[in-house]
């Protein structure tokens, strides 16, 4: 959450529990949610109502999956952060917590959605914001004959399902995933990339979509830092093999520490600079899918589940056989996020075939790299992955 600009950066997740009004903690079983939460080492993550000041019906969550969850309510509805708070929020992030009518209708809400799911679906997470108001402010209460009898919208990709029926000589998720590592490079190879550090680009809505300076540092197995430099101040997302940090400058939160979901994508990413373990780092491998298509390419898809249950979608290009895309769906309390990263610009690097550009997009952001260079096998200092100190408060900029 960049003070001062209207898109902010949000996006990560956790458990499943939601509490009233100070009401006991009721645990939702969460559609589309399997594995138990990963237990990561550090000291107990805050609570949204210790850091917050005015947190009535979300508490008991951890902030990152709080923040998630208000970029999850500001998609449902298509809207901004200041949509629901007041203007000066953006210039300070303490009057976040001071109420507007439409911020107290949206409080309503979360109380009406929790009542619908305990009345009605036995407590599932069933009907969410965006049951209703897919992506509008007001939900639609009359049918409409023009989409009845227009061509109906292209199906999101991202929402391809295991066919009812899978083709029983289509691959298996083992054989997606094989071509896959002979396309990078083969087993062999990737044994031999341990280290690398990248540096090129990054730009988003912090930067006006203008390119600034980024660097990523990664090690095997799976540590990952990468770093940013927007005019508002440097951002550092760090993994470090089993803990998740972003230290954001000039934000509501100068450092984050990850949980549950936001973890998962962290960790995922962070996995997937080093695929060889990719098969046992996801469980619950499903293929099965029906042919898909993003953009032009035809592509294969195979799901698995992130240590803290996740689902993950992997589309691979059919003839390349590369990665292209990475969805992900992290939980909040009331539904689930999406994520995609898109792959390309793949070049080799010590006999590894590895993306120079990718493209991240969420409910809350989008962010853009390009490397211009990838230095393989070389020795990073340890202090790179450990947990960053909080990004520095500029004054505001707006
Ligand atoms: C549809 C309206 C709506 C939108 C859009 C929205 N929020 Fe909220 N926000 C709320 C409500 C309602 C609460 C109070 C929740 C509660 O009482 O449990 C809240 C609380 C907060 C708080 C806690 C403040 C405090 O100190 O108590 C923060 C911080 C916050 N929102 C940030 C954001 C950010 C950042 C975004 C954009 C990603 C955002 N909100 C989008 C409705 C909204
Ligand atoms: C069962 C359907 C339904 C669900 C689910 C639902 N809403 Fe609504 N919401 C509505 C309707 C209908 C209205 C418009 C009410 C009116 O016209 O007075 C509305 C209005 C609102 C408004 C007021 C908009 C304005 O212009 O003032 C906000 C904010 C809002 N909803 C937030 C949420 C949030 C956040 C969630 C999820 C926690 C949610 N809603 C879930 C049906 C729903």
């Amino acid at each position: 959450m960049k003070l001062g600009s209207r898109h902010t950066i949000v996006g990560l997740l956790g458990a499943a529990v939601l509490c009233l009004l100070n009401g006991p903690l009721s645990a939702l079983p969460a559609k589309g949610q399997t594995a138990p939460a990963g237990q990561p080492t550090g000291a107990k993550p805050p609570m949204a109502e210790d850091v917050f000041k005015n947190v009535q019906v979300l508490r008991g969550i951890p902030v990152d999956e709080f923040m998630a969850t208000m970029g999850f309510i500001a998609a449902s509805l298509s809207l901004n952060c200041l949509d629901c708070h007041t203007e000066d929020s953006g210039r300070d992030p303490a009057k976040y917590a001071e109420d507007t009518p439409i911020k107290q209708t949206a409080r309503k809400m979360l109380l009406m959605v929790k009542s619908i799911n305990a009345q009605n679906f036995g407590g599932v997470r069933t009907v969410t914001c965006y049951t209703c108001h897919r992506s509008d402010v007001a939900p639609r209460f009359t049918p409409s004959l023009a989409e009845q009898y227009g061509t109906p919208p292209d199906r999101d990709p991202n929402d391809i399902e295991v066919a009812q029926q899978p083709d029983p000589k289509a691959p298996t998720a083992e054989q997606i995933l094989n071509k896959y590592i002979q396309a990078i490079g083969g087993e062999q190879r990737l044994a031999g990339l341990t280290s690398f550090t990248a540096s090129g680009s990054y730009s988003g809505y912090d930067t006006d979509f203008a390119k600034t300076p980024a660097e990523v540092y990664a090690k095997a197995p799976g540590l990952r830092t990468t770093v940013i430099h927007p005019p508002i101040g440097e951002s550092t997302t760090v993994f470090d093999g089993r803990n998740g940090w972003i230290a954001e400058s000039n934000s509501l939160l100068p450092l984050i520490t990850l949980t549950g979901g936001e973890l998962d994508a962290v960790t995922v990413e962070a996995e997937l600079a080093f695929p060889a373990k990719i098969k046992q780092y996801l469980t619950g491998w499903r293929a099965g899918f029906p042919p898909a298509t993003l953009g032009d390419e035809n592509v294969v898809v195979v799901q698995g589940t992130a240590p803290a249950g996740s689902r993950v979608k992997l589309f691979f290009d059919k003839d390349s056989g590369l990665l292209v895309r990475l969805v992900m769906f992290t939980n909040t309390v009331l539904g689930l996020n999406p994520r995609e990263i898109d792959f390309s610009d793949y070049r080799d690097v010590a006999g590894v075939k590895m993306p120079f550009k990718w493209t991240a997009v969420w409910t809350d952001g989008r962010s853009e790299f390009e490397m211009t260079g990838i230095k393989p096998n070389v020795p990073i200092d340890a202090a790179r992955f450990g947990k960053p100190a909080p990004a520095s408060v500029k004054a505001p900029t707006r």
